[in-house]
Order: C-alpha cells, then sequence, then structure tokens
C-alpha cells in the first residue's frame, strides 16, 4: 500500500517511523516531512496548508492512504477533499475537526451532553465579555474561539489582566479572525492529563496517556509552548480514572458528535484537568499531540497502520491493540528565545552519538538538512527543533537515558528543560 504523511514536525517524524515499519507499507511519502523523517519516507516539497497540490500529488501518485498529522488541513477540510477525489484518509472532516477548531462548538457540545468541564459563556462583544468577568471574578480564563498556534489562551490572576486580554482579542484582533470570538471560562486547579482514543464516528479505542510539559521553563516557570516535554503512560490514570474518563467524557463526546451530525473518525485527544471532583475536559484536539505522539508510537508493540485504516474505514469494533510494558519519555530541545523570537540556522552536532546511545530515539522536528564545504550538515530550522525519546522500565530511567542523548547534542544555540518527568518521578519516589 501506498502511504502519505502531511506535516513536517516530531509528531509526522514518529508517525512516519511507525508507519514504515508496518509490513502494509510498500511506500511512504510525507509532505514536507525534515531530515529526520526521510530516513523513513521520500519527504516531498509541499505544504501541509497546500490543499491543492496535495491532492493533485496522492492522485498522480496513486496513494492508496493519506495520514493527516496537523489541525490546520483537517480544520481546513483536507480530508473531506481527498475523500471527493476517491482516496482514504485518516483524521476528522472538516465538519468533526471543529471540536478543535471552535472552542466555542466544543463547549457548547460538552454543555448539551453535560460532559464535565469549566463553566463559560461565549462573547463577541468586549464590554458584555468584561461584564462577565467583573461579575464573575479572577482568577479566569480568556480564550480566542478559532486557532492561533496555542497562543490564544490566556490564563488571568487578576480582572486587570482578563480585560487587557479581552481588548487584545477583540479590539486589537491581536490573533486574527479566530480572536475576534472568545470563550470566557473558569480557572480549574488540578493536574493535567493528555488521553487519546481513536474513534472510527461510533466506536473508541483507547490509545494511552501522556503528560506534557507546557511551560517553557523548569518547575513549569515561563510562558507555555506547544510542549517541552512528555511522558506516557500518566501513572495518574489508573484503571479506575480510565474507565471514569471514557464512561463520563469520551463516549459521551464520541456520541454528541454523531448526534450532531459531525460524528468523529480520527484521533481524539482530550486534554484533561483531573480535579479534585473528578476529569474534566480543558479542550479536545482532532489529531496527536506533539510530543506526547512520540511517547505514545514509542510504546506501540502492534503494526499501527491497519489500526489507523480500521479508524478511517469505521472498522474499530472488533480492532485491539497492544503496547510494551515500558514507560516512554521525549525531552524537546528547542532554539533559544523560543516561544518568542529566535534564530534559524545555527549549526547543529552530535545527532548521531545521541542516536548511538542505547534506548534512546532523535525525532526531528524544525532542522533542516544542508551542507557546509561539501559535508551534510543539520540545522536548526524551527522552535522546537528536536525531541529526544528513551523507554525504560520506569520514568526516572527514561529519564536517565533521554538526557544520557540530550547531552550528546552540541547545539549552543539550543536549549532544553532538565526536569521532564518531574511528577511522575515524584510519584514512583513516594512509592517508593
Ligand atoms: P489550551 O490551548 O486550551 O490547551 O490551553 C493551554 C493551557 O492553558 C492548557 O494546557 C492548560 O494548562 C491551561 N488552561 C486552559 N484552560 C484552562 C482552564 N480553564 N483552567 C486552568 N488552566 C487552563
Ligand atoms: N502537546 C500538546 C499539543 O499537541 O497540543
Amino acid at each position: 500500500m501506498r502511504v502519505l504523511v502531511v506535516g513536517s514536525g516530531g509528531r509526522e517524524h514518529a508517525l512516519c517511523w511507525a508507519i514504515a515499519a508496518s509490513p502494509l507499507c510498500d511506500k511512504l511519502y510525507c509532505a514536507p516531512g525534515n531530515p529526520g523523517i526521510a530516513a523513513s519516507a521520500e519527504c516531498v516539497p509541499l505544504a501541509a496548508e497546500d490543499t491543492a497540490s496535495l491532492i493533485a500529488f496522492a492522485v498522480s501518485q496513486k496513494i492508496d492512504f493519506v495520514v493527516v498529522g496537523p489541525e490546520g488541513p483537517l480544520v481546513a477540510g483536507l480530508v473531506d477533499k481527498l475523500n471527493a477525489a476517491g482516496i482514504k484518509a485518516f483524521g476528522p472532516n472538516a465538519s468533526a475537526a471543529r471540536i478543535e477548531g471552535s472552542k466555542g462548538f466544543m463547549k457548547d457540545l460538552l454543555s448539551a451532553n453535560k460532559i464535565p468541564t469549566a463553566w463559560y459563556a461565549r462573547f463577541t462583544d468586549a464590554k458584555a465579555a468584561k461584564d462577565y468577568v467583573r461579575a464573575k471574578g479572577a482568577p479566569i480564563v480568556v480564550k480566542a474561539d478559532g486557532l492561533a498556534a496555542g497562543k490564544g489562551v490566556i490564563l488571568c490572576q487578576s480582572l486587570g489582566e482578563a480585560e487587557a486580554a479581552i481588548d487584545s482579542m477583540i479590539n486589537d484582533k491581536v490573533f486574527g479572525v479566530a480572536g475576534l470570538e472568545l470563550v470566557i471560562e473558569e480557572f480549574m486547579l488540578g493536574e493535567e492529563v493528555s488521553y487519546f482514543a481513536l474513534v472510527d464516528g461510533t466506536s473508541v479505542l483507547p490509545f494511552g496517556t501522556a503528560q506534557d510539559h507546557k511551560a517553557v521553563g523548569d518547575g513549569d516557570k515561563g510562558p507555555n509552548t506547544g510542549g517541552m516535554g512528555a511522558y506516557s503512560p500518566a501513572p495518574i490514570v489508573d484503571k479506575a480514572m480510565d474507565e471514569r474518563i471514557l464512561r463520563e467524557i469520551i463516549h459521551p463526546t464520541v456520541r454528541g458528535m454523531a448526534a450532531a451530525g459531525a460524528p468523529f473518525k480520527g484521533i481524539l485527544f482530550a486534554g484533561l484537568m483531573i480535579c479534585k471532583d473528578g476529569p474534566k475536559v480543558i479542550e479536545f484536539n482532532a489529531r496527536f499531540g506533539d510530543p506526547e505522539c512520540q511517547t505514545l508510537m514509542m510504546r506501540l508493540k502492534s503494526d499501527i497502520l491497519p489500526a489507523l485504516i480500521a479508524t478511517a474505514d469505521g472498522q474499530l469494533a472488533t480492532f485491539d491493540l497492544r503496547w510494551k510494558d515500558e514507560v516512554c519519555i521525549v525531552v524537546v530541545m528547542a532554539a533559544k528565545g523560543y516561544p518568542g523570537n529566535y534564530i534559524k540556522g545555527t549549526l547543529i552536532e552530535g545527532l548521531d552519538d545521541a542516536a548511538r546511545v542505547e534506548g534512546a530515539f532523535v525525532f526531528h522536528a524544525g532542522t533542516k538538512a544542508d551542507t557546509k564545504d561539501g559535508k551534510p550538515i543539520i540545522t536548526a530550522h524551527g522552535g522546537r527543533v528536536l525531541g529526544i525519546a528513551a523507554t525504560g522500565k520506569t520514568v526516572s530511567e527514561a529519564k536517565r537515558i533521554a538526557y544520557q542523548a540530550v547531552d550528546k547534542v552540541r547545539w549552543p544555540e539550543g536549549f532544553c528543560r532538565r526536569d521532564i518527568g518531574w511528577r511522575a518521578i515524584a510519584r514512583e519516589k513516594s512509592n517508593g
């Protein structure tokens, strides 16, 4: 079978790495891919947003199955257009991708189906929004309705901050049209978890849990990022919690989407807050998490490709997956300055040494292949640049191996958090 993966991040590297290992895959392409992906797939220089070119490529190359990584193309309807061209694809159609693409849609869906989440209200008028935050008090959360590259959520500790956030979105349009409508919601306290399930429209196949590290700095300090590291599974989700999440959140969401005429097919990624009174939805994503996906693919024992195809075919009901009895951790290396401004083009060395560390794997994200004095080199080309993953019997063991590999990378203009896994390791220590 001929497969095309769309995207260029660490998530897509993990997907390509796993799909390339499938005996069902005869030929794997990735658009646009990255230098790490090039080891598993033939990279084609088409942007993930360039729908027309992707369709033309898939048709001309007789692609049997397309796996869409990022949310942008899903929300823009890439899967609808591929299906219309007769090509099978993994991922929700545009209507179902609204679960990520519109926070207002998502909150209304949760509310209509009595699924636990933060209380909220939707606004397009700045004055009404400010009256609401004054009535509710701080802390409170102000969110842009649409996709804002992970930056559209402002956790406001004071009323002043909340009013400034409302002004910046509605009056100053800092997120363009994505921020012309707001969701204002309760500030929830608890432990965050990323919960994944393959969904084929009606059936649900749990696909594991992970914990991300959103803040840029050690101790969870500094601004939020796309994710600076993760581990899987999340120890807080024991069997009882897993059953509760499925019963109270995942199944009602899947039923609610079908009832709303937007059955969800793909990977449903629930960002949850485990609060004192139970799990609550922070948000839904219509795609794999990055860097969570890297940890899931490292732990998966079964062939991924039949599972993705069964999802697209509506055949998950009888499907099962096997997982390694190991934990995985991934440490993200980013360009200094990220999530703010950073420079591109800096030289990264030592990647082969890092890859040789037993139990470690180097995932590429924002890297670029270049030449210097006629020799191939790798340079940094984005904010999040590498994900160094490792597996082990415990998070402590996996962490030691991952940082051993991180320390082989010679990249003075890069940085990483040194405390990835701290929460799980504290639990391991307290459990002896
Ligand atoms: P989101 O883009 O919706 O995932 O939000 C980014 C991050 O903001 C989340 O991962 C949480 O850490 C935090 N967050 C979002 N909404 C809330 C909320 N209602 N209460 C507390 N923290 C939140
Ligand atoms: N790591 C969080 C996300 O992919 O949204």
